[in-house]
């Protein structure tokens, strides 16, 4: 308790000083977020090497909320848990190995560019930081887009690539079928 209260203190003294935070107090602030459900959009939404995206962070929540944002930060994983990429931004840590952007309440988006390397997909984590220092988070999973264009726009991956599958099972079921036919006309 005694630990919390000087953080606190501190946290309110830094304040009125430039930065009011500390590399090591950023990495805390991810610790504990809780999930949360407000809004991650990126700009171009499908996963493509080298390329840059806007991400931006949209708070959904009522403003009256109790408590007032500080901070947004922004991280990009691969799904080997590896930072990947970069963000184009002022304020940056390192947080356990990944690379964190620090936005200040003003900044709801950020650019962030894609690694050259050849990735299947990239995992964007938000976090909105709050006055008294606690955080929620949100992830969105970028994947790369699939090869086929013909499909409206609105069928989402996952539906895609279940007509991608069945197809491919029906080829499968043909083949047999086809080697049968073909063995009794010859
Ligand atoms: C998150 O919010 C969206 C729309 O704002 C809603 O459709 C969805 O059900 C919510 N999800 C959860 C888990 O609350
Ligand atoms: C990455 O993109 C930049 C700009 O579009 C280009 O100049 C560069 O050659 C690309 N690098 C690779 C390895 O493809
Ligand atoms: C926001 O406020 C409205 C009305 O004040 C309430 O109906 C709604 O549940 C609130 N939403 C959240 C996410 O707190
Ligand atoms: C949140 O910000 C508003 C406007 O700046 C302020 O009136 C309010 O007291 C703040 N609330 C908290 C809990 O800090
Ligand atoms: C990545 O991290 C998540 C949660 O932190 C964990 O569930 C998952 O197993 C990890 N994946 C790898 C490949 O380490
Ligand atoms: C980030 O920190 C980790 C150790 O936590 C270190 O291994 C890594 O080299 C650092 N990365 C950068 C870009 O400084
Ligand atoms: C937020 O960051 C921008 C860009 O770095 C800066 O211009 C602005 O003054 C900052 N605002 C606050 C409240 O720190
Ligand atoms: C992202 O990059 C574009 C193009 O360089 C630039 O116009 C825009 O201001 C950048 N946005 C942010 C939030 O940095
Ligand atoms: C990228 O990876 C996919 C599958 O992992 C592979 O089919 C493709 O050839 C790779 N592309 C390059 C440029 O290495």
């Amino acid at each position: 308790m005694a630990a919390f209260l000087s953080l606190v203190q501190l946290l309110f003294i830094g304040t009125l000083i430039v930065p009011a935070y500390t590399a090591t107090e950023v990495c805390d602030w991810l610790l504990n977020a809780a999930e949360s459900n407000f809004t991650i959009s990126t700009s171009p939404t499908a996963y493509q090497a080298n390329t840059t995206y806007l991400v931006t962070i949209t708070d959904n929540r009522n403003a009256s909320d109790s408590t007032n944002v500080t901070n947004y930060l922004l991280q990009a994983v691969s799904p080997q848990n590896a930072s990947t990429g970069e963000w184009e931004v002022a304020d940056k840590e390192n947080c356990s190995g990944i690379d964190t952007a620090i936005l200040n309440v003003t900044q709801q988006a950020a650019n962030w560019t894609s690694s050259v390397s050849n990735i299947s997909s990239v995992e964007i984590r938000a976090y909105i930081v709050f006055a008294d220092r606690s955080a929620v988070f949100k992830t969105v999973t970028l994947s790369k887009a699939t090869e086929t264009t013909t499909l409206p726009s609105s069928t989402t991956p996952n539906s895609v690539s279940v007509v991608q599958s069945s197809s491919f099972f029906i080829a499968v079921i043909q083949l047999p079928l086809l080697l049968v036919t073909s063995k009794l006309l010859s």
